[in-house]
């Protein structure tokens, strides 16, 4: 399921991998040497096999870069290699090999010498095992795929020649072997020894003190370790250490355990989590460590706010509906003046309803108040042909809950987006991606699957909260997870989500390679053409979101189409180097962005994420955080929130909540951010905003802190303008010339410029 990468710098970062990397030398490299051949069949898996003829095939890169563009099915790998005895007698610990084998889109089964070793990332630790079944392990392309075998293991023929054969299988978009490592090599104490930081977020309690349950696994089943086991948290800026404890631990086969820490750190101070293990006959020792996230947003005031859009796009007889988000403390009175006719607003929670008939630009003055006070702000509404005048800000299932979403999850979702305050930040969409579809009955109407029970009810119930709601399909007969499409059902598909209520429309490509297996440009637009003109009979605004991966340059054309917004990346993972990758390389589809026509980096990977039913926290760090958003909304992206709402942290709740940062992202210009600077150290972004301001983004990209210079002159920015600094709304006075900001690893600064 995971796809390609388009993006032009992306693309490049593929094709220069080369095929061969370096292995330590108390390895076996599987980096290249490999067969490929398309197809399925049993014997494939044997040792007798004569694989001569078959294709040869790098295993870094998906088969579809080379040379089986759109093929998705079943393929086999294979590769031999003598598997030497000095590789055990010359290791530490002398009781499990590894094979590590990188990752496999979507499913794979292990054979070693004709005899299954594991399955989809599971280790089929004895022969008679049985396996699991291969094909419900669908999407698990994002694990790492590691088979450890007890060195006495009667499948490793050691000093003889050895055949790994792999029998995968992809259910759409990119397939088969790809990432990193390949090699087997004997299992050291850092592969036997996890300390898992994700399996809990940091709790704050009250301002300053911090909790944090680390995991420490022993992936052995026969290994045992004793030492010396040393936490510590270390400020970042200084290295001033605020925390430290050492214990011995005795870590036995198997073990898994949960150790909690606690301490105290000021809330916006930045600082490591550090644990070392000192194993005690070796001396070896393994040191891994997390950053600790820092608050930067500072609390709400109880003064009324006004947040969210300021411009409003509406097709006249459109069913309207606008919130007006607001924060102070309760209760707060919403009132507008000069609301144009055929529209009311509800005073107690500010949601504005109705329809209107005639094209026209009109100002309305929306005022919120308590006892404390009053907020006011105009509110453009725009009726005519573009809607989504600022990009979507909202939810989606699918990193978080994959395939397994159901009504259930997207309630619970709905009302957390509701208590936790974030439609008062000017959140609005609740969107179902993959996995609500069952059939289409003999009229054509597209039916949920049992998880869905009431689609009609669920949109009610979610329109009842002031939200909207989206929807998922594909105009290929498959979506990318195996459901029901909506090709040849197109304007049926449309007629039943607007009747259902639906506001927005997510239609990714997924089995239309099928159908145009060497898609020309019109080939690629088709589709979505006949989606456009089914969507615009139904008379309902839907926001319509193209998911494509960024084919045939989408950004380009995706007006033409008449989207609302079209990805320009294949999927997105909560790593660091996937988060970079597509973030830093949207520069060139910068130019086409405009109100009503964004472009798509796709969803957001902060919080409790992980592709469903099972999450862990998101493998970014804070800093990478801060980068993801404050990038996504100088790139004037759609933000859709992909993790567990219901279990929203403090951190990621203080992350998603900063209106001014929120602001950039919908500032009603609609003007997408330019690179004023690319570099492997750092980045500069700038974005003009409708006041006349700028917003610049400051992006360390190193492992180190780092001081980067803004050069005023490059901006075009003369004179002496005042300087915001947003993520923590505090002034910094008037700067000229030049100034520079400390940005952490990873890490973004982001300011606004006013004359
Ligand atoms: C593709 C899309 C993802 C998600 C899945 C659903 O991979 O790019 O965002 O919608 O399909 O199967």
């Amino acid at each position: 399921m995971k796809k390609f990468l388009i993006v032009a710098g992306t693309v490049l970062v593929f094709l220069v991998l080369s095929c061969t990397t370096q292995t330590p030398k108390n390895a076996i490299s599987l980096d290249s040497g490999w067969k490929f051949k398309t197809g399925d069949d049993p014997s494939w898996a044997t040792s007798a096999l004569d694989d001569s003829k078959w294709d040869t095939i790098c295993p870094r890169k998906n088969w579809e870069e080379q040379g089986y563009k759109g093929y998705d099915g079943f393929a086999w790998y294979r590769f031999h290699t003598v598997i030497p005895s000095s590789l055990k007698e010359q290791a530490f610990i002398k009781d499990s090999l590894q094979i590590l084998l990188g990752k496999i889109d979507d499913c794979d089964q292990v054979f070693l010498n004709g005899e299954l070793i594991g399955e989809n990332g599971r280790t089929v630790y004895t022969k008679k095992e049985p396996s699991v079944d291969f094909f419900k392990e669908q999407g698990r392309w994002y694990i790492d795929r590691r088979y450890v075998l007890a060195a006495n293991d009667p499948r490793i023929h050691w000093d003889k020649e050895n055949i790994l054969a792999i029998r995968s299988f992809d259910q759409g978009g990119a397939g088969g072997m790809f990432g990193k490592p390949f090699e087997i090599s004997m299992a050291d104490l850092k592969d036997h020894l996890k300390f898992d930081f994700t399996t809990s977020a940091f709790i704050f309690t009250g301002d300053s003190v911090i909790t944090k349950q680390i995991t420490i696994q022993n992936l052995s089943g026969t290994e045992e370790f004793k030492g010396k086991l040393t936490i510590e948290a270390v400020l970042s800026d200084n290295g001033i250490s605020i925390y430290s404890e050492t214990t011995g631990i005795d870590i036995t086969p198997k073990l898994k355990l949960d150790k909690p820490v606690t301490f105290k750190k000021q809330r916006s101070a930045p600082a490591i989590l550090r644990v070392t293990f000192q194993e005690s006959t070796s001396g070896k020792t393994i040191t891994e460590m997390v950053a600790i996230p820092y608050l930067l947003t500072p609390k709400v005031s109880l003064k009324p706010r006004i947040n969210g859009a300021q411009v409003f796009g509406v097709r006249p007889w459109s069913p309207f509906q606008f919130k007006v988000a607001a924060t102070g403390k309760p209760p707060l009175k919403y009132s507008a003046t000069d609301l144009p006719q055929g529209l009311v607003m509800d005073p107690a929670d500010g949601l504005i309803t109705g329809s209107l008939k005639k094209k026209g630009d009109f100002i309305v003055k929306l005022k919120v108040e308590n006892d404390l006070g009053v907020a006011e702000r105009d509110l453009k509404i725009v009726v005519g042909d573009v809607i989504s005048l600022t990009p979507p800000l909202g939810w989606n299932s699918w990193n978080c809950w994959g395939l397994s979403v159901s009504d259930q999850k997207i309630r619970q979702s709905a009302d957390a987006m509701k208590s936790s305050g974030l439609i008062d930040h000017g959140w609005t969409y609740i969107n179902i991606d993959d996995g609500w579809e069952d059939t289409h009955d003999r009229e054509g109407n597209i039916i949920p699957n049992s998880k869905f029970p009431n689609m009609k009810g669920l949109c009610n119930y979610v329109h009842s909260l002031g939200l909207k709601i989206g929807i998922y399909s594909s105009p290929g007969p498959k979506t990318c997870g195996g459901y029901e499409g909506s090709y040849t059902f197109e304007a049926k598909d449309a007629q039943n989500y607007a009747s259902w209520g639906i506001d927005y429309l997510k239609y990714d490509w997924c089995s239309y390679w099928n159908l145009a297996p060497k898609a020309t440009l019109e080939q690629m637009k088709n589709p979505y053409r006949e989606m456009k003109h089914a969507i615009r009979k139904a008379n309902r605004d839907i926001h319509y979101s193209l998911c494509q991966y960024g084919m045939g340059d989408v950004w380009s054309w995706g007006a033409e189409v008449d989207a609302n917004s079209w990805r320009t990346t294949g999927d997105i993972e909560d790593t660091w180097e996937s988060l970079s990758t597509i973030g830093f390389n949207q520069g060139k589809c910068s130019p086409y962005s405009a109100p009503g026509r964004w472009n798509d980096p796709d969803m957001l990977v902060v919080g409790l994420v992980g592709w469903g039913p099972a999450l862990h926290n998101t493998r970014l760090t804070a800093d990478e955080q801060y980068t993801h958003i404050t990038l996504w909304s100088l790139l004037a992206a759609p933000m859709l929130i992909g993790c567990d709402l219901s279990q929203l942290d403090a951190f990621t709740l203080n992350l998603l909540s900063n209106d001014e940062v929120l602001e950039v992202n919908q500032d009603p210009l609609g003007k997408q951010a330019y690179q004023m600077r690319k570099g492997d150290d750092y980045e500069i972004w700038a974005r003009d905003l409708a006041d006349g301001s700028k917003a610049i983004g400051l992006f360390n990209k190193t492992d180190q802190p780092l001081n980067i210079p803004v050069d005023l002159k490059g901006l075009n920015i003369t004179g002496k303008p005042v300087m915001r600094d947003l993520w923590s709304q505090t002034d910094h006075g008037r700067v000229s010339g030049h100034f520079e900001m400390r940005t952490q690893p990873h890490g973004a600064r982001l300011v606004k410029l006013s004359k």
